[in-house]
């Protein structure tokens, strides 16, 4: 398994390009099931867990093709099983679900398991296209689906404003007959993404990115071209990069409209942050960081796919803040890995207390999921000596060419085979 080796203290300078989002790519490759004809995608980041979503849609029954950020997908003769060696790969699997019953009225999904982060499970999920007339058994660790007479549009209000739940619900409804409303729905852009390039195919969706989203049913959808949206998480953590280093970055096709809670809380911290013609700039301002609160929430509010990078901006802070994990129930694994860097965070629950210690000494660390990966680089760049991070394949399923990214601004980063 690779491992990065990073010389940390070099203030990064200069500009980096966001790649297209790895979370609003996903089901939209998985919404490719539901086209008549042929769907070809821009933007699309080259990662790990893309061409795990080309490989489930290959196992469909699709023909695709990755060139570049280019992908291509068209339906040649869909089947209906999942497989439980690819779904264990990549819980995202779990969104062919609702193409599948809306298209072929069944559906065999392998049960993702849990995962490093938490239970993950996706009960919502099924009690939503319950709703629209959907009936499910899970069996041998399988998820079999069935829906005689094809889904039916139904009003659904989902207990928990779930990312993929409100996903895997708009596919299916798309193709339902009749409409359907889904109330306490995800308001995430990535969401949104998903809902407009379902619009661009031909559904009718109105809504998106509010709590409340009809969907009007039609018969088919057709093929389209379709540009993913940038990675507000990707330019998210190179903006904190920027400042836990000292340094300046232009962060180029940032979607900064999406990220009002966390530039509000970089703020708050004393970063510097200006949006400008076609990048945002971002740098520390005067003065020490200052540590602040923090509790991630569903879209608007912080999101928890930022929480462990923040954490690592906070060792530098002054003062102590505090860090609430309100959406996942193990998504603190980085915490003792920053531990080993000379941090001071201490756990209570779901609440992390981080006093801002001033510096931090490099040393050997795990990565154990995506972004407790990204927290260690962020950390490693800032620190005194020579940081080592294993097991970095949690890294890229998220992240673009991280290392080529970072040494364009003056890191010293490199990846050795293991
Ligand atoms: C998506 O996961 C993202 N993944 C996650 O990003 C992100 O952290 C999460 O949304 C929250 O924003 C993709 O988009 C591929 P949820 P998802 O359903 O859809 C509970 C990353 O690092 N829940 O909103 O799985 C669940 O247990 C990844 O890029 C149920 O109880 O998130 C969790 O506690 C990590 N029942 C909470 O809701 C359900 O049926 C949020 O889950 C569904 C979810």
């Amino acid at each position: 398994m690779d491992k990065l080796i990073i010389e940390g203290g070099v203030p990064l300078q200069g500009s980096i390009r966001v790649s297209g989002a790895k979370n609003a790519a996903l089901p939209i490759l998985m919404a490719c099931l539901l086209a008549e004809g042929p769907v070809s995608l821009t933007n699309v980041p080259r990662l790990a867990d893309i061409r795990t979503s080309l490989k489930l849609l290959n196992i469909l029954g699709c023909e695709t093709a990755f060139e570049g950020n280019d992908a291509t997908s068209v339906c040649t003769g869909l089947k209906s099983e999942a497989p439980y060696d690819l779904v264990k790969t990549m819980r995202a699997s779990v969104l062919c679900l609702g193409p599948l019953l809306a298209r072929l009225g069944e559906a065999q999904v392998a049960l993702p398991g849990g995962c490093a982060i938490g239970a993950r499970p996706v009960d919502l999920h099924l009690r939503g296209m319950e709703k629209m007339g959907a009936k499910f058994e899970l069996t041998g660790g399988y998820i079999r689906g069935v829906c005689p007479g094809g889904l039916k549009g139904a009003k659904i209000t989902l207990d928990f404003p779930t990312v993929g739940g409100t996903e895997n619900l708009l596919m299916a409804a798309s193709l339902a007959q009749g409409a359907t409303t889904l109330e306490n729905a995800a308001r995430e852009p990535e969401v949104v993404d998903l809902a407009n390039f379902l619009n661009a195919m031909g559904a009718k969706i109105t809504g998106q990115g509010t709590s409340v989203i009809t969907v009007e049913g039609v018969s088919t959808l057709k093929g389209c071209a379709y540009r993913v949206m940038p990675d507000r998480i990707e330019a998210g953590t190179y903006m904190i990069a920027a400042a836990i280093t000292g340094g300046e970055l232009e962060i180029v096709d940032c979607p900064f409209a999406d990220l009002d809670a966390v530039s509000y809380k970089l703020r708050e911290m004393g970063v510097w942050l200006q949006e400008m013609d076609d990048f945002v700039l971002v740098r520390r301002s005067d003065g020490p960081l200052r540590n602040v609160d923090v509790t991630t929430l569903p879209h608007p509010g912080f999101p928890t796919d930022m929480q462990a990078q923040i954490m690592a901006l906070m060792c530098f802070g002054k003062g102590a803040g505090t860090i609430e994990e309100k959406i996942f129930e193990n998504r603190f694994m980085h915490v003792l890995e920053l531990v080993r860097l000379g941090a001071d965070v201490r756990l209570k629950g779901r609440t992390a207390m981080v006093q801002g210690v001033g510096k931090l000494i490099g040393a050997p660390v795990m990565a154990s999921d995506l972004r407790a990966s990204a927290s260690l680089v962020l950390a490693g760049l800032a620190a005194e000596g020579t940081t080592t991070i294993e097991r970095i394949y949690h890294l890229d399923r998220g992240y673009e060419n991280i290392e080529a990214k970072l040494s364009g601004v003056g890191a010293r980063i490199k990846r050795v085979p293991a």
